[in-house]
């Protein structure tokens, strides 16, 4: 181990050290904006300047300050979209636009003026309720729907544009000090950090100078506010008023603070605010350091005794404001006017795009541990599950499995036939995940350095030279991901004939990537390093991480020649990340409030885009004891991204080693997850497609009740099943919402009926969590688990049909191969639906389009709340063949059990209950 690796290791293992990284205070462009905010400059925008263009509407705005006029273009675009730049006309030099976000497909609607004048002006799509009303003088903008402005921009006039300046030195040589601000005493630049910012022992020198945007937005009724991932915080965002903004800055925080409005490893500059009939969100597309500030401004009755008694009171409706700030950029703005969720997720991912369809594989259990010591630690590891029957899908290896750090290589000692010990996994039918960090160790004889180098494809330090920093391997160098040559090149070596090693059963983990530079200021890069393009690391800084991953997306598709689905986890990410794979909430620590915050954590990122995302299962740092170990287990088994991870000198903790009792219980939450995987794929496959959220917050199902609208204690797994999981020590009961007055759930479990819209105790035991599933759904699910998902392919299906009050119920089963893209080219999949309505039970092709030819057959139906034993259940083939069905009707519980059924899950076909 170096020296430098030991000295980081054990910065590590302390508590977050809050010196290290900044709060508002110490961020000068947050300073700036606080003090010249306080200034009130007014901006008017010059309505007579408008020119309609193609896909856009162009007009000035001008503050009463710098009189240097910024050009405003409003779009409208496909689905209810408005879309907002502001940028200076005529900039010294271009500000950074961020590119490969937004999927090109992008359809722009025409905006037509439908009245105005010199003081306003309206624009309308023709085809929504919503209007875009712009004001001259203050400029502001107000989208209205039936003459209620539902969202409004820069009403709090809190514009904010830093025009970029000629450098300093440049304009003393010029003797041109027009420009300089106001204040010039050096205590007060230093203070405002302009062209300089000391952070600790690191300095800043801002080449460019000050450049920093803001803008505030309000939200007419509304209170509730979601999304702006990540942060280790509720779901439902909270007052900054008193506090620090929401930041996004992507950084490396061991064992983060929980309740806590830092930055940690992604962002998604994404916030979504609802009210009882309507969702609307904002797209704040930019990549530089971001602060988000909420305030929540209460409804108000105001009495107005002057007026008579007609006009006594007139109610003042409920606002937030939400204000974001960015260091740097342009002001790009999306405004998604819903107005359902559904909707909402719907614009935001045709902006951004659709969370990849993941390899089923991906969806069974990982086991990671920092590290795996050799292949005989593996193949013992591989051989405990199957000894106690407990299945997994990957393995996985850390840092370790390298030689030196240097990734692509393996440690001759520790994995001496890295090909050997695939194919045992292979045999088992499971997979290996090995680490792909993007810092290189300088050693001329790597030849991923050397050619790197060779290349000039590391990110540049202002002198010209190759950044430097130090991570796991020492001194290292950083790939420049934004470079489209890097991410061609990086691609190519997944290939398996550069890859040495690898075969088609290794998939990859990206990690460290926001980036982390060990020494540099906040444990990142340092701001004014240079990236392809010119620009500085300060522009692009939350979408290196972002960049990573589809490179790496890419890379795996194209060593299988474009046949088969990547899998790719990374620990940093972006808006729009989700079409590359999964994310997790990096290096929490194993108590009990972690267990507990990581409900918020990934129902935050599920409503941001997403869903392919997951916690570390026992707490990454320390030592979980056996009971939270259990219910993290029993957490993980109903959240989309499911691995157990652990660091460095944390004791063993692989399933087996709490004594049987604890072995059996993390047995069944496994397992229980491979029971549910059908359901689970085909929630998959409906956010790839639909962009529905896997994991979802009760308000998103529930959006008119006001009731679900806090909760981040429980969630939904698709429509269908509420999870309640257990996050607190020596648990005896746990108080379950049941949401929604006409809805009745049933208990997983014990299949007890419960009415909804209230809050019940529900008994619990160390075995299980609170699970109920929605009256009026069916859930398919395997009838047997296996060693891993490949075991399971032929396995047969079951249905558990839930009855709504009204008796009917509907589900849908997506299948496919679970490996390849053929569904997407040549419809190899088959997506069935399944309906229960007056005693019948059907199962019909969803779409009419797809044939997968599936040999598995549905052998167990279960019918929840079904009031009478029935006389008869017949099975009626698409052939007219008409069998009768065996049944056991279970009065107490209301349950009928259909079981030896041999009903092909890819057929036609109905079940009739007389
Ligand atoms: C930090 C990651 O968050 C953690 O999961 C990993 O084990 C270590 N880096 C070592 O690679």
């Amino acid at each position: 181990m170096e020296a430098a690796e030991k000295e980081e290791i054990s910065v590590e293992d302390e508590a977050v050290d809050k010196t290290v990284f900044r709060d508002c205070s110490k961020i000068a462009f947050y300073r700036r904006q606080k003090q010249q905010l306080s200034k009130k400059t007014t901006y008017q925008a010059l309505l007579g300047s408008v020119t309609t263009e193609q896909d856009s509407t162009r007009f000035q705005i001008i503050s009463d300050a710098t009189k240097t006029p910024l050009l405003a273009e409003v779009y409208g675009i496909e689905k209810n979209i408005f879309r907002l730049k502001i940028n200076e006309e005529t900039p010294l030099k271009p500000r950074y636009e961020v590119p490969d976000v937004i999927t090109s497909k992008l359809g722009t609607v025409r905006l037509v003026s439908c009245s105005g004048d010199a003081g306003s002006l309206t624009l309308t799509d023709g085809k929504g309720d919503l209007k875009c009303h712009i004001s001259a003088n203050p400029f502001r903008i107000d989208l209205v729907s039936e003459s209620e402005a539902v969202i409004s921009i820069n009403s709090l006039g809190q514009l904010y544009f830093e025009h970029l300046q000629t450098p300093r030195r440049q304009r003393a040589t010029q003797g041109n000090e027009e420009s300089a601000p106001a204040d010039t005493s050096q205590e007060n630049q230093e203070d405002l950090g302009l062209w300089e910012e000391k952070f600790g022992k690191f300095v800043d020198v801002k080449a460019n100078g000050p450049s920093s945007i803001g803008l505030d937005f309000s939200f007419h009724g509304f209170e509730h506010l979601y999304g702006i991932p990540q942060h280790a915080e509720s779901h439902q965002l909270k007052n900054t008023r008193d506090g620090d903004a929401y930041r996004l800055y992507n950084l490396d925080v061991y064992g983060y603070q929980i309740h806590d409005k830092m930055g940690i490893y992604g962002s998604v500059p994404y916030l979504l605010a609802h009210k009882q009939g309507r969702t609307v969100a904002i797209f704040w597309l930019n990549a530089s350091e971001t602060l988000v500030e909420i305030n929540t401004e209460p409804a108000v009755e105001h009495t107005l005794t002057q007026m008579g008694p007609a006009a006594a009171k007139q109610k003042v409706r409920c606002r937030t404001d939400v204000r974001w700030m960015s260091e740097s950029g342009i002001i790009d703005v999306f405004l998604l006017t819903g107005p359902t969720p559904s909707d909402i997720f719907k614009q935001y991912s045709s902006l951004t795009g659709t969370q990849a369809m993941p390899p089923l594989f991906s969806l069974g259990y990982h086991q990671c541990r920092w590290n795996y010591e050799d292949e005989q630690d593996v193949k013992a590891v591989d051989a405990g599950f199957d000894e106690h029957d407990i299945p997994y899908d990957v393995m996985w290896l850390d840092i370790e499995h390298t030689e030196d750090k240097k990734y692509f290589t393996w440690d001759k000692k520790r994995f001496a036939n890295p090909r050997r010990m695939q194919e045992l996994l292979r045999s088992k039918k499971r997979k290996l995940v090995v680490i792909s960090d993007p810092h290189i160790k300088v050693d001329p004889d790597y030849s991923v350095y050397a050619k790197a180098k060779e290349q000039g494809f590391f990110v540049k330090n202002p002198e010209g030279g190759d950044f430097q920093g130090v991570c796991w391997p020492g001194l290292s160098s950083y790939l420049d991901f934004t470079n489209p040559k890097v991410r061609e090149w990086y691609s190519s070596l997944f290939a398996f004939s550069v890859y040495q090693g690898s075969t088609d059963i290794l998939f990859i983990w990206n990690d460290m990537n926001e980036p982390s530079v060990f020494r540099g200021p906040e444990l990142t890069m340092q701001k004014n390093v240079i990236h392809y393009g010119n620009w500085e690391h300060r522009e692009l800084h939350n979408i290196y991480g972002f960049y990573q991953q589809m490179a790496t997306a890419e890379g795996l598709i194209q060593r299988s020649k474009g046949k088969e689905r990547p899998f790719v986890l990374s620990r940093s990410f972006f808006a729009g990340s989700q079409k590359y794979g999964a994310v997790w909430t990096g290096d929490n620590t194993a108590e009990w409030k972690y267990l507990k915050i990581s409900i918020p954590m990934l129902l935050t990122l599920s409503v941001s885009g997403i869903s392919f995302c997951g916690a570390d299962v026992g707490g990454f740092i320390g030592n979980p004891e056996a009971e939270l170990l259990v219910r993290w287990y029993q957490a993980g088994a109903y959240q989309p991204f499911f691995r157990g991870h652990a660091t460095m000198n944390t004791k063993r903790r692989e399933p087996w080693l709490f004594g049987e009792e604890y072995t059996r219980r993390i047995r069944e939450a496994i397992r229980e997850r491979y029971t549910l995987l059908p359901y689970l794929y085909s929630l998959f496959y409906r956010v790839h497609t639909f962009s529905e959220p896997v994991m979802r917050p009760l308000w998103v199902e529930f959006p008119n009740d006001l009731e679900t609208f806090g909760v981040d204690d429980e969630y939904m797994l698709g429509s269908a099943l509420l999870v309640h999981p257990v996050t607190e020590p020596q648990t005896t009961a746990a108080d379950v919402f049941l949401p929604g007055s006409t809805e009745v759930w049933y208990d997983s479990k014990t299949f007890a009926q419960w009415k909804g819209g209230c809050t019940v105790k529900i008994p619990v035991t160390l075995d299980t969590i609170p699970v109920f599933q929605r009256g009026g759904s069916v859930v398919p699910i395997k009838t047997s688990v296996g060693k891993s998902t490949g075991w399971m392919t032929d396995s047969p299906y079951g249905l558990r049909v839930a009855l709504s009050t009204q008796a009917s119920a509907e589900g849908e089963l997506y299948l496919d191969d679970g490996h390849s893209f053929q569904y997407l080219h040549q419809d190899q999949f088959s997506r069935r639906s399944f309906s229960f309505c007056s005693g019948v039970l059907t199962n019909r092709c969803a779409d009419g389009k797809g044939h997968y030819p599936s040999k598995c057959i549905v052998e167990q139906i279960l019918v929840l709340g079904l009031r009478e034993k029935p006389s008869s259940v017949t099975t009626h083939s698409s052939d007219g063949k008409v069998q009768p069905a065996a049944f056991t009707y279970y009065d107490k519980t209301s349950a009928l059990s259909l079981e030896r059924l041999s009903l092909s899950v890819v057929d036609d076909w109905e079940v009739h209950i007389r």
